[in-house]
């Protein structure tokens, strides 16, 4: 058996591998269930006391030698082996950062709007983006040769019968008159789309949001107290705004609204053109022929409508100075709106 000690114990000592299958291997064959170590400690409980008190020592060392050379080899294997693969895979990079999507700041405007609106009443409404004429421009008013009409001014999709990209959001006013019961009050945010030159400060694509309400005695002061309304709850409560009058088809007396920006700064001058108000929407009381050619008695019923332009008030609430940048997609621009 002492024979056996020590040539067991020279093969230990000469052993030497960093492949932990063979590491494995060798384990088993020293110190697993049928393993030559543990085969001495077997016969051991047979030798005489003697034996015993000679051998036992040896044994015991074996065995801690054994133990103590596989984890050694083992671990020596595993940081081999994570450096091997770290050819491909370096563990030392600093980690990808959570990339968390943001709103796009048109819809963050959109959300804010309707958010407000919703306190007071407006229920949402939607409609398609291809329109009719009747829709887009004749139940609004437009007389058969107003220049919206024109291909110049209007993307046509087809022209018997004409069909277009909605010019402006008040189809949906129309679409709501159809299919809603009295009284209405209703917001349509949505795209529109005019054959217009791409500058930093008109697109051919936009976003408004629209805004109807029809009930027994609407007055203009109920539409100014509204838009005053929305303009504090948006811009804050220390807001100005003015009422300018204006036309549109659709409605009269009409009005664009302003609100009051400041001329501190020469940016302030460039988007205010010098006068420290900032247009952000088109206004009136809705035209008694209006509410006519959508079957709503006139004398009984009155509205206002207002269309607010978004993309202005999105540059300005966040400092954007090219409009073009709305549409372009561009990760780097869009991961600022948090
Ligand atoms: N549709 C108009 C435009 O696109 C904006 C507008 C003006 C909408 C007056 C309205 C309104 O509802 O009453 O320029």
């Amino acid at each position: 058996m002492k024979e056996r000690i020590e040539l067991l114990s020279k093969e230990l000592n000469d052993f030497s591998s960093n492949l932990l299958d063979e590491i494995e291997a060798k384990r088993i064959s020293w110190i697993g269930k049928k393993g030559a170590i543990t085969n001495l400690f077997e016969e051991f409980r047979e030798v005489s006391p003697e034996e015993k008190r000679l051998l036992g020592k040896a044994l015991n060392e074996l065995k801690n030698q054994a133990e103590g050379k596989i984890k050694e080899l083992k671990e020596q294997a595993g940081q081999l082996s994570v450096s091997a693969a770290s050819e491909k895979l370096d563990l030392t990079r600093p980690a990808l950062s959570h990339l968390k999507a943001t709103r796009h700041p048109v819809s963050q405007v959109i959300g804010r709007i309707t958010d407000i609106f919703r306190r007071v009443g407006f229920s949402l409404s939607v409609g398609p983006e291809i329109e009719d004429d009747w829709h887009n421009f004749s139940a609004l008013n437009f007389p058969e040769e107003h220049p919206a009409r024109d291909m110049q001014d209007t993307f046509f999709v087809s022209m018997d019968p004409a069909k277009a990209l909605r010019t402006h959001t008040s189809s949906v006013q129309v679409r709501a008159m159809e299919t809603q019961g009295l009284p209405i009050r209703t917001l349509s945010p949505g795209r529109v789309f005019r054959n217009e030159a791409i500058s930093s400060r008109s697109h051919c694509i936009f976003h408004q949001v629209e805004g109807l309400y029809i009930d027994k005695g609407v007055s203009f002061a109920d539409m100014k107290q509204t838009l005053l309304y929305f303009a504090q709850e948006l811009f804050g409560a220390e807001v100005k705004i003015r009422l300018r009058p204006s036309y549109f088809p659709f409605t009269e007396p009409s009005a664009e609204m302003d609100v009051w920006w400041g001329l501190e700064s020469e940016s302030d001058y460039r988007i205010t053109k010098g006068t420290g108000w900032l247009e952000i929407l088109g206004c009136g009381m809705v035209d008694p022929q209006v509410l006519e050619n959508n079957g709503i008695d006139s004398k009984e019923y009155s509205g206002y409508a207002f269309g607010i332009g978004i993309e202005r008030i999105a540059m300005n609430l966040f400092g954007v100075s090219d409009l073009r940048w709305f549409f372009e997609n561009d990760m780097r621009f869009l991961r600022q709106f948090k």
